[in-house]
């Protein structure tokens, strides 16, 4: 790619934005970033008080690169103030499926000589961890381990230091209707010479980028590669002596179930928990549907943007509460301050991609963040930035690859074995019209 050549990246969520600071950096004089609205982006994937960090993965490859970003995190200046350090502990039931997942991953990470500690039953998760005062797995029904290299980063804070990082950078931006992408402009070549925008302008450019998240489905055909999944967030409002007593908090993730806790955030004096499960679809409406075209299976709503609504279907709410009842049941009865629903890109395999799409000359796709990139922010430019100069390491290339293979596959998505809980379906009506 010329140095001087315009470059339009839709999306500026955590692959945008670090796509767009890496070439800048790179010396790029010529790119645009366009987005529904200013980063962080209020119903962004990448948008939260916070996001968990891990490098436990039971695949070698994303193992090695959360390592990387993870040692970026803990280690560098910049993310002081937003990153802080914190024990993760991981278990499963004694199920095959409990266990499975675990024991794969702790294999991994003993290959590569990274340190974990099993924890034989819930009486010692409570003696390491004397705060969890709940019956946890009870009795010797407790299969998992502990890492104390992990933490959590405040992700809007996050993704405005790269989006400050990218406007020194000279990198350019436009936010609204008029940076909204509901159209793209072909010529017989399949290449793609403008984008148009819901403000009814249009945006010319040489390299378009798509990483518009959980969105991107509906602006171009994803051969049923990717689906957009609500999945629930809670929050629980602290006082300033529980925010001292549960400072020291672990992440307590139950992979049975998908539950999974943080440590408290001291400026919103909010304890957080998430279920990292099966989620729930949205088919796009009519209204959508024309503006966008007929892609999408599933699609968070479009316009406008704006904070979450505080609402999670009523069975996600109570496994919210069931999950924080085991490990903190002094707060099993504390109302949520809010609930929410946040949009995650799943592929079959929980694979991103980073690729080029097939039915379009100069297009490259950036996402499907599978509900775990996040940790990936200090090292993903660089990655999307092999990948559209197509010299990614060739088992990278592989796994990040646009896939047509699923386009008539009834159900592919089986997910990468870390999910639990009840099985996907879709939003009511009822429970559409309060998103
Ligand atoms: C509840 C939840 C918990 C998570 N927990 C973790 C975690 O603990 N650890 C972890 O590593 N990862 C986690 N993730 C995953 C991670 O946050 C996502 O994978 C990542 O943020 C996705 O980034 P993105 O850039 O693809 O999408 P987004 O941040 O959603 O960015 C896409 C952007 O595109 C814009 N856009 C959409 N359509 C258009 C259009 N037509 N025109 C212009 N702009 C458009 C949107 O406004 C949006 O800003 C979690 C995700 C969720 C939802
Ligand atoms: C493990 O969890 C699953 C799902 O929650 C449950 O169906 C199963 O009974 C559990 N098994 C054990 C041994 O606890
Ligand atoms: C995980 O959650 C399930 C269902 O709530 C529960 O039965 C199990 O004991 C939990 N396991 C652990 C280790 O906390």
């Amino acid at each position: 790619m010329d140095k001087n050549s315009k470059i339009v990246i839709i999306g500026a969520g955590i692959f945008g934005l670090s796509t767009a600071a890496q070439l800048a950096s790179e010396g790029h004089r010529n790119i645009l970033v366009l987005d529904r609205h200013v980063p962080p982006v209020p119903d962004g994937s990448s948008s939260d008080i916070s996001r968990v960090i891990r490098f436990d993965y039971a695949d070698d490859d994303y193992l090695r690169i959360a390592h990387e970003a993870y040692l970026k995190w803990q280690q560098s200046a910049k993310y002081k103030g937003i990153f802080y350090s914190a024990p993760y502990i991981l278990t499963g039931n004694t199920s095959e499926h409990g266990q499975s997942w675990i024991k794969k991953t702790t294999a991994a990470l003993t290959q590569r000589n990274l340190p974990w500690q099993k924890i034989d039953d819930a009486a010692e998760a409570k003696k390491k961890y004397p705060v969890l005062s709940g019956a946890l797995a009870g009795g010797s029904n407790f299969f998992g381990y502990d890492n104390q290299q992990a933490g959590w980063a405040d992700a809007s804070k996050a993704v405005s230091q790269l989006r400050d990082d990218c406007i020194e950078l000279g990198v350019s931006f436009i936010s609204g209707r008029a940076g909204t992408v509901v159209a793209l402009d072909t010529d017989p070549n399949k290449k793609i010479t403008a984008v148009r925008t819901l403000a009814g302008t249009s945006v010319e450019g040489d390299h378009f980028i798509l990483t518009a998240g959980a969105w991107s489905a509906g602006l171009v055909p994803m051969y049923h590669s990717t689906l957009a999944t609500a999945q629930a967030v809670g929050y629980v409002r602290l006082s300033e002596s529980e925010m001292q007593k549960y400072a020291d908090l672990p992440i307590y993730a139950n992979f049975s179930t998908g539950w999974f806790n943080f440590p408290p955030h001291e400026e919103s004096k909010m304890l957080k928990m998430a279920v990292h499960g099966w989620g729930y679809t949205r088919t796009p409406n009519r209204e959508e549907q024309r503006a966008m075209g007929k892609h999408a299976d599933s699609s968070p709503p479009m316009i406008p943007p704006r904070e979450r609504r505080n609402f999670a279907p009523v069975e996600a709410e109570q496994r919210l509460r069931q999950g924080l009842c085991e490990i903190l049941p002094e707060l099993g009865d504390r109302p949520f301050d809010r609930v929410a629903l946040c949009w995650y890109t799943d592929t079959p395999t929980g694979d991103f991609i980073m690729d080029f799409h097939p039915d379009y000359a100069n297009l490259f796709i950036g996402g499907a963040g599978s509900g775990h990139a996040f940790k990936f922010l200090p090292v993903l430019g660089e990655y999307m930035s092999l990948a559209l100069k197509k010299t990614l390491p060739s088992q990278l290339a592989q796994k990040w690859r646009f896939r047509k293979d699923y386009a008539t596959q009834e159900d592919a998505f089986v997910g990468d074995g870390s999910r639990g809980g009840p099985i996907r379906r879709e939003l009511h009506t009822q429970e559409r019209a309060k998103l």
